[in-house]
């Protein structure tokens, strides 16, 4: 017997303020059009004035908790993951662990930029397997919009603000591929390409938060070798092919890079979980946002055999293949 961590709650949130594309057209020289052909995105959620992460995040996380019916008292930790926390400290996590009441555990962020929910589903797991906690919350949350520059049409259309939520919970599994909950984790990171995807600010190197820079070229060549290659990770060490796989929730970047490593893996596109066109880059928020609309609207069923991946600034990237 060895413990698994089984997803047994999902939760999401996003702003209530949609910005199509047709309204950055009339603000900054772009059009509905070029958006639509070069990255598949038609509207995004951005959160409201003094509307925070740890908002989004919360909301999603009582909506992952009622999910799982469970209150918070019954977790004893909290890992969010974001790269636009409230504030430089304290953490994210425990704003949000103070507003659900709990007040005992653990609860801190991680940062790993858009594959934080990856890095941060890894680290609950470890937990979890080596009986440190027996119920976590690992929430992938985010606001972006504070980070772009909205006269910068390279960028500011490609991202958007959110939060999505799970509950993990351990649970005995006799250590094979059919147990149910996190068959296995993938993470990796390479810094050599640290500055193609970044902020030009931060607290110890200025006295701003900085705004998004990106090459966005190179980022998107590097991604879809880098989830390719880790979606292959993760089916070889369980001796699977991508006919084991019933949805890939992939991170939501971009239609382009999605379709790019889609037809580099030869997965089947009905199989791919998608929300880009909705949320556009949500970073961290994008795959727990598109797993929690996926279950919630019965495509993803229990038993099903799903795999995450994501890919962000660091560079950093990762995979999970998860029995639901
Ligand atoms: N509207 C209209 N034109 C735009 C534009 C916009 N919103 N954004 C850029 N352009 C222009 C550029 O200025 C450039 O014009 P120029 O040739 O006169 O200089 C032209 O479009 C082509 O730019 P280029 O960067 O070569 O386009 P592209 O086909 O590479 O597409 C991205 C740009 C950003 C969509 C693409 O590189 C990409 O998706 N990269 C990955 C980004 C990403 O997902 N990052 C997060 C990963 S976690």
């Amino acid at each position: 017997m060895i413990t698994r961590s089984r997803i047994i709650g999902c939760g999401a949130c996003l702003p209530d303020r949609i910005v199509t594309n047709a309204e950055l057209a009339a603000r900054i020289d772009t059009t509905h059009e070029w958006i639509v052909e070069r990255t598949g995105i038609f509207e995004r959620h951005v959160a409201a004035e003094g509307e925070c992460t740890s908002d989004l995040a919360t909301r999603a996380a009582e909506r992952a908790l009622a999910s799982a019916g469970i209150g918070a008292s019954a977790l004893d930790l909290i890992i969010l993951a974001t790269a636009t926390p409230d504030h430089t400290f304290p953490a994210t996590a425990v704003r949000v662990q103070g507003r659900l009441g709990m007040n005992r555990g653990a609860a801190f962020d991680i940062q790993a930029v858009c594959s934080g929910f990856i890095y941060a589903l890894t680290v609950a797991d470890q937990f979890l397997r080596t009986g440190q906690a027996q119920t976590a919350l690992v929430i992938g949350a985010e606001t972006f919009s504070r980070l772009l520059n909205w006269e910068d049409r390279n960028t500011c259309v490609l991202f958007g603000d959110g939060a999505g939520a799970v509950v993990l919970h351990a649970e005995p599994g006799e250590g094979n591929a059919r147990d149910r909950g996190i068959l296995s984790s993938h993470i990796h990171a390479d810094g050599r390409y640290y500055d193609l995807l970044k902020t030009d600010g931060g607290p110890s190197s200025s006295r701003s938060i900085g705004l998004l820079r990106m090459v966005g070229r190179e980022v998107f060549r590097h991604a879809v070798i880098h989830l390719a290659d880790v979606v292959g990770e993760a089916l070889a060490v369980h001796h699977m092919t991508l006919a084991d796989i019933d949805w890939l929730v992939p991170h939501q970047a971009n239609r382009r890079i999605l379709d790019g490593t889609v037809r580099k893996l030869g997965f089947a596109p009905e199989k791919v979980v998608v929300t880009v066109d909705r949320h556009a880059n949500t970073s961290a928020a994008s795959v727990p946002l598109a797993l929690a609309e996926a279950v919630a609207d019965g495509r993803i069923c229990p038993g099903h055999l799903v795999l995450l991946e994501a890919m962000g600034g660091g560079f950093t990237w990762g995979a999970s293949l998860i029995r639901m």
